[in-house]
């Protein structure tokens, strides 16, 4: 199985590695690092358990990294940008534990889930640990712009999260229905981080609305790509599971797509396929060569290559040219990475 590779002339093929798109923000980095192992100080050892856990394998801090940069792109990466990326971090945290317990995921981040390696029970009250730890520390720090953005991503992406649930198994699912999903489950967040990010950086209402468009572009780029890996990753490298969206009746883009060119009789064969669940016993290539050769994973790359190049143009407005660098390399990051 071969890694999701972009359409030729639309990106390098290599992605740019995170320590260099870090580059310009090392020091704050550093401060997010130490101010995000503090939240999970805590005189409940579960607590400290579960953070041991997660801290065998980080993730990309892809978030809390857009948060700095866009801070630096209009001053200073203040105290307010290093706590607000810790937030944004602690509640994309909050927000895969959940969603692994919904999605009764076993692997994450190469590792054991809460769910799997502690409980259910666990995974939920763990998540909303976190959640609530992300706005006391709103609360406590009075950021109050970044509370008002965040209040609002927080509550739109459990409304994705339950639109999603409400359209499992949709066959019928459209392109629209599906944008609107990935929009509120993950674009929000990257969004509602960039937006704060520029606010602390010092940017004006203009600029931090553009910096608010950008996230959003980036953030939709980033899970049409994430929704790619379900069909093309290799489970060693993402450290999730292939397969797993589908057959948890996630209806994403490459099928979508791969469903609407398909000639109807081969069509209706993979709706069988797919609503028996008769993929798992040895036909999951099978999937994956449908949304190949009906063209939804071309399709896939060219719609996140689209959004990545709507998200460049917004940068125009960050006045710090090194900085802007970085938020290009960031972008393409998010649609040839893989992982
Ligand atoms: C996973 O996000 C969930 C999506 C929105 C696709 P990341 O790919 O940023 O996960 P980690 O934090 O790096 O593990
Ligand atoms: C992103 O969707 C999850 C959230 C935004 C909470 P996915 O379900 O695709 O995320 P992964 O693939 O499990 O990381
Ligand atoms: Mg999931
Ligand atoms: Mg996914």
């Amino acid at each position: 199985m071969t890694a999701p590779r972009h359409a030729p002339g639309a990106f390098p093929a290599e992605a740019p590695s995170l320590e260099a798109i870090r580059g310009p923000i090392a020091e704050p980095f550093e401060r997010f690092q130490e101010e995000l192992d503090r939240a999970f100080l805590c005189d409940v050892g579960l607590v400290g358990a579960v953070g041991a856990h997660l801290h065998r394998a980080y993730g990309k801090r892809y978030r809390p990294m857009l948060v700095l940069l866009a801070a630096r792109g209009f001053g200073e990466a203040t105290d307010e940008a290093v706590h607000g990326a810790v937030v944004v971090e602690l509640i994309h945290t909050a927000t895969l534990i959940h969603d692994d317990s919904v999605d009764k995921s076993l692997l994450r981040r190469g590792l054991p889930t809460v769910n799997s390696a502690f409980n259910n029970d666990t995974a939920i009250l763990m998540g909303d640990y976190l959640y609530s730890k992300a706005f006391s520390i709103l609360v406590t720090r009075k950021m109050y712009e970044a509370m008002d953005l965040l209040a609002e991503a927080t509550h739109r992406m459990s409304q994705g999260e339950l639109r999603q649930i409400e359209q499992k198994n949709r066959l019928d699912l459209g392109e629209a229905e599906y944008m609107r999903i990935i929009e509120e489950k993950t674009a929000c967040l990257m969004s509602a981080g960039c937006e704060l990010g520029a606010h602390a950086g010092g940017a004006d209402p203009a600029r931090r609305a553009a910096l608010g468009r950008f996230g959003r572009a980036v953030g939709l780029a980033f899970q049409i790509t994430d929704d790619l890996f379900d069909y093309l990753g290799a489970e060693q490298v993402i450290g999730k599971a292939m397969g797993n969206d589908l057959d948890g009746g996630k209806i994403t883009l490459p099928l979508i797509n791969a469903l609407r060119n398909a000639p109807a009789s081969e069509r209706r064969d993979m709706e069988d396929l797919i609503r028996t669940r008769d993929f798992r016993n040895g036909h999951w290539s099978d999937v994956v060569r449908f949304v190949t050769v009906h063209g939804g994973v071309a399709y896939s790359q060219e719609r996140s290559a689209l959004l990545a190049a709507r998200a460049e143009e917004e940068l125009d407005h960050v006045p710090d040219a090194g900085i802007r660098e970085a938020l290009q390399s960031a972008v393409r990051y998010a649609v040839t990475r893989e992982r």
